[in-house]
């Protein structure tokens, strides 16, 4: 078919995620052909650097011939295999056992989903099994960060604190609340690590408070570094107070490593930086590192055997999807750990300080607020001044622009709508496909500059 006629059978039929309908409409397809590496070769042959794989989540880069080959192997072999009535595939038994080995502490026990909305929403599923298991079914409230993001269920887009998912959609529901960000860039006490700290465990103990105590509370969520909330990094220590509080507040400490894990901010999960284990933790994307769709929820032996033991013999716990533990994309998990374990996180480590040195460089540009990074997930943030940290007004349309101008430079990144650029590159980018990333971003700044409207908002 021609690039002409797929656009607009894409127009006609095809609705994409979190879009505007209208703007689809309009503008049509960008239609991606091949991958190899870091890099995108669209229909019209035009080379593109992925500075986001994909969707956060092709961690290991395209065309990865090992990964490749497991699933054509699982597939000729064994395409499908339930999990339900006792059945099994090798492939999804050995790719739980060997994430039991690398997950932190005691998270000793997966349930396999088909991404992270439905890892999140699996997880809400099993609190309420735990506290009824315990006998506390009134602690039923979950508590979540602003500008967190925990996917699009039903469930999982009142736990999300992003306007986006929430317009006409009648969420957060009841039970689901949320307190401030962590984020050091934007934070009332300034970017100080005590302060920050200090706030957010206030918060959480209010918000407690305010819901009845802590016999009403069942779990607080947070993702490590907040991702699409436009990665906002919170100061070392953070991670360690909210779980300690949460212990001493005997609440659940789920963190949500859907972005976060496998590798993408460092060590293969982001609670290692911080040697935090939670009660639970979700992942998807790097799992299977985009090449199949796959997420898992992991829950501590505790919370597993309370479940287990107040369940009558014979009963079953009744939480399932068709394709969880799905055979192919285990056998993709299993051959893409074996491609971090083998090299590809440390190139990640050396390739994401490279990333740092150069983002921090960034800083000195008219249009940069800050830049910020942890391993290979980053972010710069636009202003239009920087000593008061103005945000552009949204009649610049600079979000629009960013996408826009990075296509045209063979540069792709996230343009979040509130003027952040969202970097994820893949983990095998060289220090010279870094440079090339960084090189194409200061250039898209530059041509962002040249816009008079622009030029002129700048303080
Ligand atoms: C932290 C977090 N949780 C959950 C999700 C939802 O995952 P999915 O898009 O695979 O459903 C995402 C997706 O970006 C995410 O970043």
């Amino acid at each position: 078919m021609t690039p002409e006629t797929l656009a607009a059978l894409d127009r006609a039929h095809l609705i994409h995620p979190v879009s505007s309908w209208r703007d689809q409409e309009e503008y049509g397809p960008r239609i991606l052909q091949s991958g190899q590496g870091a890099w995108l070769t669209d229909i019209e042959g035009n080379k593109l650097l992925d500075g986001f794989a994909g969707l956060w989540c092709v961690n290991v880069g395209y065309g990865q011939q090992k990964v490749v080959q497991a699933a054509t192997e699982q597939m000729a072999r064994l395409p499908y295999a339930t999990g339900y009535f006792g059945f099994a595939s090798e492939s999804a038994i050995t790719l739980a056992s060997r994430l039991a080995v690398v997950t932190p502490g005691d998270l000793n026990r997966v349930f396999f989903s088909q991404g992270g909305s439905d890892a999140v929403d699996s997880a809400l599923r099993f609190i309420r099994f735990y506290q009824h298991a315990r006998g506390t079914p009134e602690k039923r409230h979950v508590i979540g960060l602003a500008r967190g993001y925990h996917g699009s269920t039903y469930t999982g887009a009142g736990l999300t604190a992003l306007a986006a998912f929430h317009r006409d959609a009648d969420v957060p529901l009841a039970w689901q609340h949320h307190i401030s960000s962590p984020d050091p860039y934007r934070h009332p006490e300034g970017p100080d690590a005590a302060p920050i700290i200090a706030a957010s465990v206030a918060d959480l103990r209010n918000k407690v408070t305010e819901l009845g105590g802590p016999e009403h509370v069942a779990a607080f969520f947070c993702e490590p570094v907040q991702g699409s909330g436009g990665v906002a990094i919170p100061p070392k220590g953070w991670l360690t107070a909210m779980r300690n509080t949460c212990r001493e507040l005997d609440i659940l400490f789920v963190t949500d490593e859907v972005i976060t894990g496998f590798g993408r901010t460092g060590p293969l999960f982001a609670c290692e930086h911080e040697g935090v284990v939670p009660d639970m933790m979700t992942v998807a994307k790097g799992l299977t590192s985009g090449y199949a769709p796959m997420g898992a929820v992991f829950m501590s032996e505790g919370m597993y055997s309370t479940i287990r033991d107040a369940t009558p013999p014979g009963i079953a716990v009744g939480h399932g999807m068709t394709y969880s533990a799905h055979p192919v994309s285990a056998a993709i998990g299993l051959a893409v750990l074996d491609l971090y374990q083998n090299g590809l996180l440390d190139n990640g480590v050396t390739s994401g300080n490279h990333l740092a040195t150069r983002l921090a460089a960034m800083k000195d540009h008219p249009l940069v607020g800050d830049a910020r990074s942890i391993g290979m997930l980053g972010a710069i943030e636009l202003v239009t001044d920087k000593a008061a940290k103005t945000k552009p007004t949204a009649s610049l349309g600079i979000s629009k622009k960013l996408a826009r101008i990075g296509y045209e430079k063979g540069v792709l990144f996230r343009a979040f709508g509130d003027d952040i650029i969202g970097l994820a590159p893949p983990l095998c980018l060289t220090l010279e496909e870094t440079d090339i990333l960084c090189d194409r971003i200061e250039i898209v700044l530059n041509v962002l500059l040249d816009d008079k409207d622009i030029a002129a908002a700048i303080a």
